[in-house]
C-alpha cells in the first residue's frame, strides 16, 4: 500500500526518543520531509542519523515545546527549508501521575504546558500552512486515560481528556478546510520513558515490561512496540486515511475497556 507520503512535510514534536523517534524513521523511509524536535541535541542527531538511510529528508531542531518562541522557531525552520507544511504530530510528552492531594499548582501547570498548551500552539502555528496546502492532517498522541481516568492518574488523565476535546473540536472546525485531526490513545508501549523508569528502579527493562505488561489487564498480555505507533500514525497522516477525522484510536493491545 502506497501511503503517498513522499515529499510531504511533516512536523513531529518529541521525535528524539521512543514513539516519536520510531515515527520519524518510518516517515523518512516513506520519503517524507520530517522536521522533529526535542530538547536534547545529541539524541536528535542520533535519530537523524538513523533516519538518513531513507529516501526522505530530516530536520532535527532543538526546541522545548513549552516555550512558545521555541515552538515558533521549530515551525519556521521547517517552512524556511521546505516552504510548506502538510502534517503535524503533537507527540512530545511525559507521564505525570500521583495522588491528587500531592499535585501542586506547579505540577498541574507544567503538565498542561507540556501536553495541552504546546499542542494548541503548534496547531495554531501550523493551520495556516495546512490551509495553504489545501488541507492536511494533525495527530495528537494521547493516553487511554483520557477516556478512562483512574485513581492517581492526574494530572495526565485530565490533560489528555482536554487533548481529546481539542482533537474533536479542531476536526469539526477545520474539516471544511480539508484538515483532518485525529488522536492516538496509547496504553503501554515500549519507549525511552520505560527504559529510564527501569534504570531508576535498577531493574532490567525487559523485567519491567514483563511484570507490568503481564499484570495490567492488556488483552494481548504484553507491551506494544514503538513501531506499532509509527505504523498507525503514518497511516493516519496519509491519503489512505482520507475519510478519518475526529477519531481517537486506542493503541493499547486491548487494555482499555472503552473503544
Ligand atoms: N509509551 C507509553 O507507554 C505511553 C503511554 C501513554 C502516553 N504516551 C505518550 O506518548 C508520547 C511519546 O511518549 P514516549 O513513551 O515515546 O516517551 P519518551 O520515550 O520519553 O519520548 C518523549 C519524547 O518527547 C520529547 N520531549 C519531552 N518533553 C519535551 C519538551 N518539553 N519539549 C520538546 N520535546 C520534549 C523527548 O525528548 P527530550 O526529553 O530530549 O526533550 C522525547 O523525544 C508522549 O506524549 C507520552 O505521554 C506514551
Amino acid at each position: 500500500m502506497d501511503l503517498q507520503l513522499s515529499q510531504r512535510v511533516v512536523l513531529v514534536t518529541g521525535g528524539s526518543d521512543g514513539l516519536g523517534a520510531a515515527l520519524v524513521r518510518t516517515l523518512a523511509a516513506e520519503g517524507a520531509r520530517v522536521a522533529f524536535c526535542g530538547r536534547d541535541e545529541t539524541r536528535l542527531r542520533a535519530v537523524a542519523v538513523q533516519a538518513a538511510d531513507g529516501p526522505g529528508e530530516v530536520l532535527p531542531v532543538v526546541a522545548d515545546v513549552r516555550d512558545p518562541a521555541a515552538l515558533a522557531r521549530f515551525v519556521t525552520a521547517a517552512t524556511e527549508r521546505w516552504g510548506a507544511v502538510h502534517a503535524l504530530v503533537n507527540n512530545a510528552g511525559a507521564s505525570s501521575v500521583g495522588p491528587f492531594e500531592q499535585q501542586t499548582d506547579e505540577v498541574w501547570q507544567a503538565d498542561l504546558d507540556l501536553k495541552l498548551h504546546a499542542a494548541i500552539r503548534a496547531s495554531r502555528l501550523v493551520l495556516p500552512w495546512l490551509r495553504q496546502a489545501g488541507g492536511g492532517s494533525i495527530v495528537n498522541s494521547l493516553s487511554v486515560t483520557a477516556r478512562t481516568p483512574g485513581a492517581g492518574s492526574m494530572p495526565t488523565s485530565v490533560s489528555r481528556a482536554a487533548g481529546l476535546a481539542l482533537t474533536k473540536a479542531l476536526s469539526k472546525e477545520f474539516g471544511p478546510a480539508g484538515v483532518r485531526v485525529n488522536a492516538v490513545l496509547i496504553g503501554l508501549v515500549r519507549s525511552g520513558q520505560w527504559e529510564r523508569m527501569a534504570a531508576a528502579q535498577d531493574i532490567p527493562v525487559e523485567r519491567l515490561y514483563e511484570r507490568t505488561g503481564g499484570s495490567a489487564g492488556i488483552a494481548l498480555g504484553r507491551f506494544g512496540e514503538a513501531q506499532d505507533f509509527a505504523d498507525l500514525v503514518a497511516f493516519l497522516l496519509s491519503a489512505r486515511a482520507a475519510y478519518i477525522t475526529g477519531a481517537a484510536i486506542n493503541l493499547d493491545g486491548g487494555l482499555s475497556p472503552v473503544a
